[in-house]
């Protein structure tokens, strides 16, 4: 019976375990970032995706999800580490021997925008190299995709808040997929409707030259402290509600709209090199 037990609970992993934003903040940061992407950038997109989509039209917010599919078939097994980089949460900042020895999302930046901007790599890796990066680019923005607490009776580490018991509005759930969908959800249910809030109410009046900038190491440094004032300031009973909702709103607003620009960002520097 137990092994039974065990071998039903493996079978379930897969949809229990929290990976990334969900597809909702996925799609916000994708979205935000077509709005700003150049015309150029657009075309070239349009024509890279083309062989996959059969037209040039772009929506970078429905290839933001497919990395989240694709760690789970045979050919992505590899890539499931490049979904978060786990600086511990008693560390200051990230440090590349420690935190990312082997493939991590600090890397799979890297790694991912240097194939879209070779001209000289094939369409398929480019493409693929293209939807890599419009999904980790948000994860690293994902406070609890740069973390990770070990506890300090067992030496467990928490997999960014995927193994705390949480309650959410009173539904059960745990820290890292409150940070995941829970907060999105819970401000605004339909994600069209988040990104024009975004533009409606956090970008108008807001000075954007300072956060665009920094390296991917900074925006992983980010993170980690906001997942460290934020995110783990839970209290021990797991009980969240308006309060917790009302600190953490904020910070979530802040990390999609910024990871959107950022993107933007990348995404036109990549482009630009290759016609
Ligand atoms: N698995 C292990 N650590 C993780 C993290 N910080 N975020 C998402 N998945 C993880
Ligand atoms: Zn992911
Ligand atoms: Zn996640």
């Amino acid at each position: 019976m137990k092994r039974f037990i065990a071998i039903l609970s493996l079978l379930f992993l897969p949809l229990s375990d929290a990976w990334a934003w969900g597809q909702e903040g996925h799609s916000i940061v994708a979205e935000v970032a077509q709005h700003r992407i150049s015309a150029a950038t657009l075309d070239k997109i349009g024509k890279l995706l083309a062989a996959e989509s059969g037209s040039n039209a772009v929506s970078l917010a429905s290839i933001a999800s497919w990395a989240d599919d694709y760690k789970f078939e045979p050919a992505g097994k590899d890539t499931s580490g490049w979904h978060f980089v786990n600086i511990p949460d008693d560390q200051p900042s990230y440090n590349q021997a420690r935190d990312c020895s082997k493939p991590c999302l600090v890397s799979a930046i890297e790694k991912t925008k240097q194939t879209l901007a070779n001209c000289s790599a094939t369409p398929d890796s480019r493409r693929l190299a293209l939807k890599m990066l419009v999904h980790l680019v948000g994860d690293i923005h994902q406070p609890l995709h740069t973390t990770d607490r070990t506890d300090v009776y067992t030496s467990k580490d928490d997999r960014g808040g995927n193994d705390v018991p949480v309650t959410f509005f009173g539904k059960t759930s745990n820290l890292h997929e409150v940070w995941d969908t829970g907060i999105i959800m819970r401000t605004v249910y339909a994600w069209g409707s988040y990104v024009t809030r975004l533009e409606t109410s956090w970008f108008p009046g807001r000075d954007l030259s300072s956060l665009t900038g920094g390296s991917t190491a900074d925006w992983a440094n980010e993170a980690h402290q906001l997942a460290h004032d934020v995110a783990y300031d839970a209290p021990d009973d797991g009980i969240l509600g308006v309060k917790y909702f009302t600190k953490a709103s904020p910070v979530v607003d802040r990390q999609l709209a910024v990871a959107g620009v950022r993107l933007a960002r990348i995404l036109d520097q990549a482009m630009a090199s290759c016609s």
